[in-house]
């Protein structure tokens, strides 16, 4: 068949563009891999920027799975000192700059108006998650993301422009971090999706989410990140049932609820 010629009528860019294309099987194997747990052994020291809800979940994961990591929030590691014993010996305090520095991938967690404190120089090169959402009473309006013309994680990205950023954890209430993750090969194992412009990275922040015990789900370019964004079937609300409780989430159901995802403009 010869492309939109053989349709009734020439789809138009934005049709296009709004239809998801769920990974194949052979996108996923790839990705699950052996070269998934080589790519997890060059990795041991994990930086988060910012130390919070999601900041705090995602230490205690990647502790347990033996990363080191090195937290900083805005105030100054001197105000960690709780959150660094009750992790452990292979935590520590730091700037939020000695944090990026540290990380052999970097996790950056703070409100999305804050990103641009976020430091450059040290992430050059590195691949950065980022867990960030848009809320305006909380962040103020920005107008890229109320035209919907760019996205929470690509304005990162353009912040960090020799970085590569992932966008992962964002749909997931910091407190199932916990709750849901098993280990790799359990049948209520979950996945989380990931959305980036780099192979390398999206391998990294794979590998990574998989020792704190969720399967990455690849869904494309950065841009494709606002189909699991704020108040869209795929966030946050997935992760949990009509009671309240944690819900293990499997590929088909998020593949299924990204399918469903509107631009704001259109709700
Ligand atoms: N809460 C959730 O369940 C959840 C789930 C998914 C995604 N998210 C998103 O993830 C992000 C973090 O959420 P959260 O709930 O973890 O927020 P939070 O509990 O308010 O924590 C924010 C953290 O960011 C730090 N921070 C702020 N500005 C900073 C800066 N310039 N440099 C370094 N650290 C800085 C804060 O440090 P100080 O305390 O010292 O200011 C604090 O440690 C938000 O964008 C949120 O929308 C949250």
């Amino acid at each position: 068949m010869g492309g939109s010629a053989a349709l009734p009528f020439a789809p138009k860019r934005s049709l296009v563009r709004t239809q998801y294309r769920p990974p194949s099987a052979r996108e996923r194997t790839v990705r699950n891999a052996a070269r998934l747990r080589a790519v997890s052994r060059s990795m041991t020291t994990i930086g988060l920027i910012g130390a919070g809800n999601i900041g705090s979940a995602i230490a205690r994961r990647a502790v347990a799975a033996g990363y080191d990591v090195v937290l900083s929030n805005s105030r100054g590691p001197e105000t960690l000192g709780d959150l660094v014993s009750e992790l452990g010996p292979h935590a520590s305090a730091a700037t939020a700059a000695e944090a990026a520095a540290a990380g052999d991938l970097v996790v950056v967690t703070i409100p999305l108006k804050s990103i641009g404190a976020v430091p450059v120089e040290p992430l050059r090169g590195k691949t950065v998650i980022d867990t960030n959402n848009y809320y305006p009473q909380r962040d103020g309006q920005i107008a890229e993301l109320d035209d919907e013309t760019s996205t929470t994680s690509e304005l990162l990205q353009a912040h960090l422009p020799e970085s590569h950023v992932v966008k992962a954890f964002n749909n997931i209430f910091h407190v199932f971090i916990g709750t849901l993750a098993r280990p790799a090969g359990d049948p209520e194992r979950s996945v989380l999706a990931i959305a980036g412009d780099d192979a390398d990275a999206k391998a990294e922040a794979a590998a990574f989410i998989g020792d704190v015990g969720f399967d990455a789900h690849d869904i494309g370019p950065l841009a494709e990140g606002w189909r699991y964004q704020r108040d869209l079937p795929a966030y946050a609300g997935l992760y949990f049932d009509d009671d309240g409780n944690a819900r293990p989430v499997d590929a088909a159901l998020l593949d299924d609820k990204l399918a469903q995802a509107q631009r704001y403009r259109d709700m």
